[in-house]
């Protein structure tokens, strides 16, 4: 078993290659286009009173800051400020030209979390999270979002909910994880024939447990993790057999699998962690002393993907 770093977080936004963690395999942006229009549609509702340059908005776990960028390009604002708990630094990720100068007007508040505000009370006029505040503690960050709302600010998120696909599906990535990694020790196994403690004929138990691991996974979510999790051990296996490789860089090599896989694992924990249900979510807000102005399903092919939530500081 290997230890996540202490933010999974952390080297995520740092290795990203988008501004969302959602449908990242997809676009840069790393938000589906589904939830894009939802954001654009509840934002809508927002603007369209006020001219979204005057705007102060705040974001709320934003990453590499899909959401503040979707709000100063399709919307104008100009007034965007975003934290988050993690190390990110979305100027410093390499995005093209086009994304950086939109992320340039951004004031981005890294290792910033949501429930300890670095800001005075009633400067924003909407306070925004896409999957994100319902990883912290809820109880504390609603008031901190009520406490630096301006009266009749509002806030919206879309928070993971439980028995939805996504939360399935890291459910289902936590048992492949455990299986793979406690079952068959397969860093440790790859580390000794790299190291020449062990020789490549190691591999061959390792891949038939691998095997057994596979005829395990009973529904495509699991069988969509072994895949994610068995294709670096099946290439770097392949390496090693094939005696192609630098000792000390397939040594980091297979660290780096390790570590990919148990922060992989421990963003599903924390993900599966954060769902709640509506009655949950509902008496957070009312415990907040905001206003909750509705709860909505958030649906892609018929299936629930969480929640989106509207409140208003009264
Ligand atoms: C699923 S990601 C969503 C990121 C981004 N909003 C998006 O849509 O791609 C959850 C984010 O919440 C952040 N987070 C977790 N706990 C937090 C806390 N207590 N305060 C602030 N941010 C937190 C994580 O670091 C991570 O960036």
């Amino acid at each position: 078993m290997h230890n996540a770093n202490n933010n999974p977080w952390d080297s995520f936004w740092q290795n990203a290659g988008s501004l969302g963690t959602f449908g990242k395999e997809q676009s840069t942006l790393g938000l589906p286009t589904a939830l894009v229009d939802i954001w654009l549609n509840a934002l809508s509702h927002v603007f369209p009173t006020k001219n979204a340059a005057d705007v102060a908005i705040l974001d709320i776990g934003t990453g590499n800051g899909v959401l503040p960028f979707l709000c100063v390009s399709k919307l104008g604002a100009s007034n965007v400020s975003a934290i988050d708990q993690a190390n990110i630094s979305p100027l410093e990720q390499g995005f093209n030209a086009e994304i950086t100068n939109v992320l340039k007007q951004i004031d981005f508040y890294p290792n910033t979390p949501a429930e300890s505000l670095p800001f005075e009370d009633a400067k924003f006029s909407l306070a925004i999270s896409n999957y994100a505040i319902e990883y912290s503690n809820m109880s504390a960050s609603l008031k901190e979002v009520q406490r630096v709302l301006k009266d009749s600010g509002q806030f919206i998120c879309i928070t993971h909910a439980a028995l939805a696909e996504v939360t399935e599906h890291s459910s289902a990535g936590i048992d492949v994880y455990k299986a793979m990694f406690k079952a068959t020790n397969a860093i440790n196994t790859m580390r000794d024939v790299a190291a020449q403690k062990n020789s490549a004929e190691a591999l061959k138990p390792l891949f038939q447990a691998l095997m057994t691991v596979k005829n395990e996974c009973q529904t495509p979510h699991h069988l969509d993790w072994f895949e994610q999790y068995i294709q670096p051990i099946a290439h770097t296996c392949m390496l090693l057999k094939n005696g192609q490789y630098e000792q000390g860089a397939m040594l980091n090599h297979i660290a780096q699998i390790g570590n990919d896989a148990a922060n992989g694992c421990e963003r599903s924990k924390q993900q599966v962690a954060a769902a709640r249900t509506e009655e949950e979510l509902a008496m957070l807000i009312k415990e907040s002393g905001l206003k909750l102005l509705g709860i909505d399903p958030v649906t892609a092919d018929d299936k629930l993907q969480g929640y989106l939530v509207r409140a208003e500081k009264v």
